[in-house]
């Protein structure tokens, strides 16, 4: 096995675990994503952050329960979620189904994509960059699956600066540790601790164009009446960013 077979299976291992899984769909699918003028919020921010109205092909990469899926899927866009844990993605069949949208799910690595070159309109991703290997590797093959005038979204946060938030932001999810293998695997991820800048340098590097950072104040309004009504939530929050870039010719140009 290669090291990065090895680091794969380690994360895997993770991702797929129940308690993860359910941590990941009370925190996300029915807590900031639930909460009504969140939502709202995000789904402007996406609706503003690819051109033109019409219905696109959309990617979801590292869907997990398909917490952003499931808002191009209330956009009105066809949308397939992408995740290798299997876990997640039957949390995110059934979250889905709860609310009545359509999501494909398909089982796969996003670092190696099991789809044709200039496939989708669009491509997201939400927090995962942080939790590969080699996330260079990972947008530069997103790009190419995005068609020419296609968008690369990507979603992140940037840490907390106050310390005190920053201790309580990383919390495992209840019933889950990580054990000594998993916290080395940790140390080896490039982009564990990451921020909007160095996104944007691998988006140029991948070639996109037009790479704009998406106005958020929107979302920070709604998390601060969500920590007024809960403050245990909004605690865990660091400063979210949405990246958009675009391919605009033909990639071997
Ligand atoms: C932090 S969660 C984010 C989930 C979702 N995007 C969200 O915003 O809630 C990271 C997700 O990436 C997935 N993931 C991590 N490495 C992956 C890989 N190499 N291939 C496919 N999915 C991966 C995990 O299974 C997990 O669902």
């Amino acid at each position: 096995m290669t090291q990065d077979d090895e680091l794969k299976q380690i994360f895997h291992s993770g991702w797929t675990n129940p308690n993860v899984v359910s941590h990941r769909v009370e925190r996300f699918i029915k807590g900031e994503f639930g909460f009504p003028l969140s939502r709202t919020a995000w789904l402007e921010v996406l609706r503003q952050s690819v051109p033109g109205e019409a219905r696109r092909k959309i990617a979801d990469m590292g869907t997990g329960p398909g917490t952003i899926a499931q808002l191009w899927a209330e956009l009105g866009h066809e949308v397939t979620g992408v995740d290798f844990s299997a876990t997640m993605i039957s949390a995110g069949q059934a979250a889905a189904k709860e609310r009545g949208l359509t999501v494909d799910f398909v089982e796969a690595d996003v670092e190696a994509p099991p789809f044709p070159e200039n496939t989708f309109d669009v491509i997201s991703s939400r927090a995962v960059l942080f939790t590969l290997p080699h996330p260079g590797y990972a947008v530069a093959r997103w790009t190419r699956l995005l068609k020419p005038g296609g968008s690369l979204v990507l979603i992140g946060e940037n840490n907390p600066t106050d310390p005190e938030k920053l201790k309580r932001q990383y919390r495992p999810a209840p019933g889950w540790e990580p054990d000594e293998a998993y916290r080395r695997a940790l140390d080896k991820l490039p982009f564990r601790s990451h921020t909007d800048e160095m996104v944007r340098v691998v988006m140029e590097a991948a070639g996109l164009r037009n790479i704009r950072s998406m106005p958020m104040q929107s979302v920070m309004d709604a998390r601060s009446e969500h920590e007024k009504q809960d403050p245990e939530y909004g605690v865990l929050q660091g400063t979210p960013y949405v990246l958009t870039g675009q391919r605009i010719e033909d990639m071997e140009g």
